[in-house]
């Protein structure tokens, strides 16, 4: 499962890409209002740091508007990848933006049938927002395997990228689902890692070491 950052932080971008594990950058307008500067250059700045796909969200309702700020976005930079909603609008811009060969991220996706048409628009990814759907009570990852088991029937090419993750588990979870992409705030990418285990037995091995380093020191000949 490729693995991507939800964020628009650019420390966090830069700490998380030098392990060489993030394949691609989700961001959307929430979370590049929340940092300082402009957008156009945050967004190339993302696209300089990660050579993947980076989703850069269209804010007009309309489609024209849409396709509009979609031609705006893709200008910035080859990585960067249109995402527009869900909506009538956001499928008419999509058909338009993906026939004249940009990628286009479908976003907030809540069900099987919002992902039928989101493929058939010609979308290169769509986007089901996991943890929203936990919120009200209904299982998000379920969404994920039914829309998995919709493109397999149909071999439609749109990836999946499982969004909205919360925690580590949710992105177990989606990667035993089997779907393509899974993007997650740094707080849970950082989660994927840690385990008090690793933790302890390190520490161990490193004192069992250190000891018998000083044990042979003693014994050697001077
Ligand atoms: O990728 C979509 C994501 O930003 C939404 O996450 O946690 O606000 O539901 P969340």
């Amino acid at each position: 499962m490729k693995i991507f950052l939800d964020t628009a932080s650019l420390k966090e971008i830069r700490e998380a890409a030098a392990l060489g594990l993030v394949d691609g950058v989700t961001t959307n307008p929430s979370l590049l209002a929340k940092e300082s500067g402009e957008p156009e250059e945050i967004l190339v700045e993302i696209c300089k740091t990660v050579d993947g796909p980076i989703s850069a969200e269209v804010v007009a309702t309309d489609a024209e508007g849409m396709v509009r700020e979609g031609h705006h976005w893709a200008s910035l930079h080859k990585n960067i990848v249109v995402k527009c909603p869900c909506t009538a609008e956001g499928l008419k811009a999509t058909r338009v933006l993906s026939s004249e060969g940009h990628r286009v991220n479908m976003t907030l996706v809540f069900s099987p049938s919002q992902a039928l048409l989101t493929a058939k628009a010609g979308a290169s990814f769509v986007s089901p927002f996991v943890g929203r759907l936990d919120d009200i009570s209904t299982p998000g990852m379920e969404l994920v395997a039914d829309i998995l088991q919709i493109y397999r029937n149909y071999s439609f090419r749109c990836e999946v990228l499982a969004a909205s993750l919360r925690h580590p588990l949710h992105v177990v979870e989606a990667a035993k689902a089997g779907a393509h992409i899974g993007t997650m705030p740094m707080s849970v990418f950082q989660s994927l890692l840690k385990h008090p285990l690793t933790d302890i037995g390190l520490k161990r091995f490193l004192d069992d070491w250190e000891k018998a380093k000083k044990e042979l020191g003693a014994k050697a000949p001077r």
